[in-house]
């Protein structure tokens, strides 16, 4: 504003009690909804969408990099070998952490540069990656949260059979503890997997993530094989850290809604929440896996055999807090042949569904404006989710991923301003206070993501980041969402 007349006003503005107070200028107005104290205000990332440098420091390929570079299996043949260059700019991208304010981070750790085959000794360059990454957090006074599993598995392990096999479960639980014994003085909260619903269903169901195998069957196993990777994992996780580490685990669960009250659509939208969602709830929370599952894909595989003795209680062991990531919600009925009606549920194309077991289901649109990602807004079901886990489990809770992709434009002067972003988070904010307000004990938020990214089969066509990356220069330019993140982490909440 260039006038020099100020505007009439009534009420006195910001500006004018500072100017009645200056000892309260630093003192930010206390937001309407603000969060509780200690809250981690995080950003997210995973290690293959970000580091680049492939084949440095004796890292082999995961598979990712094998089907990234396979022709036709990701958007424009983009694989993750540059990424954004974090692996050699870490250090820069730490300090615009610091410039946000962010509290806490929540980043993975590469399997394949760790444990190059998926086998014997860690391998100390690797190690001392991510030792230099944990310390510039900490001389930033950012908390570490460490992934172990954002879906990089060493190719090594695949060629052996990969998360169908059984032996995957045992060797997970090595590479957590090797990865625990090095770094757990300096990370306290571990998350064991991310997503292993998008592992077992997308990896081995409808094949649009890597390994991109197609097996409803393998799908299944690769689930079980998760959880009790998972479960040995938690086991090894606790002989090696200190008692005051937190262990965690990341689900994806689905705001599974019945698009009528008719009891087809029902049983659609219960069929959809068992293998979308009690799938993993049921061995962890309860240590078992829910009959009507059972049921729903017993033509599919042998549970009695696939599920050994002592497994459930592996599965089952206690963890600290839970990981929710969420977009968007999940509209089901019984199968519609109509135009708005769909077999996949917007996780990429594919002629193999990642829903083993409920081939009777369609999905619909939700309600709602859409993202770049084609995922409808709407953010009830994040407090839904986290009201009803709170119900059901009691257990502390971390929005470990929320965020959306948009069409971003940067502007003739360099800068970016995405509206619809803030918009999102600020709705999704909002969605957790209720939550909050009702009891449930959310203690984080981690924005997905930090930076824009390889986005896995989208390649670098969606920009999920609050720091916009040039992909020519590697540039980063904080966003308008990100400084108004900066100003919600300031003030401790939103209005
Ligand atoms: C989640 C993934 C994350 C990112 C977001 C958009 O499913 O965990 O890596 O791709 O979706």
């Amino acid at each position: 504003m260039t006038s020099t007349v100020p505007p009439a006003r009534t009420t006195a503005t910001p500006a004018d009690r500072a100017a009645a107070a200056p000892a309260a200028l630093s003192t930010p107005e206390p937001p309407a909804r603000a969060f509780p104290p200690g809250f981690r205000w995080g950003a997210a990332t995973a290690a293959y969408q970000i580091e680049g440098a492939t084949a440095e420091g004796g890292r082999t390929a995961s598979i990712w990099d094998t089907f990234s570079h396979t022709p036709g299996r990701t958007a424009g043949g983009h694989t993750g070998d540059v990424a954004v260059d974090h692996y050699h700019r870490f250090r820069e991208d730490i300090r615009l952490m610091a410039r946000l304010g962010l509290t806490s981070y929540r980043f993975s750790l590469s399997w394949p540069r760790i444990q190059p085959t998926g086998r014997g000794p860690a391998l100390e360059s690797g190690l001392d990656f991510y030792r230099a990454l944990a310390d510039e957090l900490a001389a930033h006074g950012i908390r570490p949260v460490a992934t172990l599993y954002h879906w990089d598995l060493p190719q090594h392990l695949e060629d052996v059979g990969g998360w169908p096999a059984r032996d995957n479960a045992e060797r997970f639980a090595d590479y957590a503890a090797l990865a625990a014994q090095a770094l757990g003085d300096r990370i306290d909260t571990w998350v064991t997997l991310n997503e292993p619903w998008c592992s077992a269903f997308l990896g081995y169901g409808s094949g649009v993530h890597a390994p991109g195998r197609t097996n409803p069957a393998d799908a299944l196993r690769a689930a079980h094989h998760l959880n009790l990777g998972h479960g040995l994992a938690v086991g090894a996780l606790r002989a090696a850290l200190p008692s005051a580490a937190e262990i965690a685990v990341s689900l994806n669960l689905h705001a599974v809604r019945p698009l009528s009250g008719h009891p087809d659509d029902l049983a659609a939208a219960r069929r959809i929440d068992a293998v979308g969602n009690r799938i993993f709830t049921g061995p962890l929370f309860s240590g078992a896996y829910p009959e009507d599952l059972l049921a729903d894909t017993a033509h599919l595989v042998d549970w009695d055999t696939l599920v050994r003795d002592g497994d459930l209680a592996e599965i089952s062991r206690p963890i600290d807090l839970l990981g929710l990531n969420y977009y968007t919600p999940t509209v089901v009925s019984a199968d519609r042949d109509t135009e708005n009606a769909t077999r996949h549920d917007g996780h990429g194309d594919s002629e193999h569904s990642p829903w083993p077991g409920a081939d009777d289901v369609s999905f619909h649109r939700a309600p709602g404006e859409l993202t770049a990602m084609g995922w409808p807004i709407d953010p009830s079901g994040l407090t839904d989710l986290l009201t009803s886990l709170h119900r059901e489990h009691g257990l502390p809770l971390l929005v470990t991923e929320n965020g959306a992709a948009f069409e971003d434009v940067v502007g003739a002067d360099g800068s970016i301003d995405d509206p619809e972003r803030i918009a999102y988070i600020r709705a999704h904010l909002a969605a957790i206070h209720q939550a909050v307000e009702a009891g449930a004990d959310v203690r984080g938020y981690y924005l997905w993501s930090l930076l824009d990214n390889f986005e896995w089969a989208y390649g670098y066509a969606k920009r999920f980041g609050a720091v916009h990356v040039d992909y020519d220069t590697l540039a980063r330019t904080p966003k308008a969402s990100a400084h108004w993140y900066a100003e919600v982490i300031r003030r401790g909440g939103i209005d």
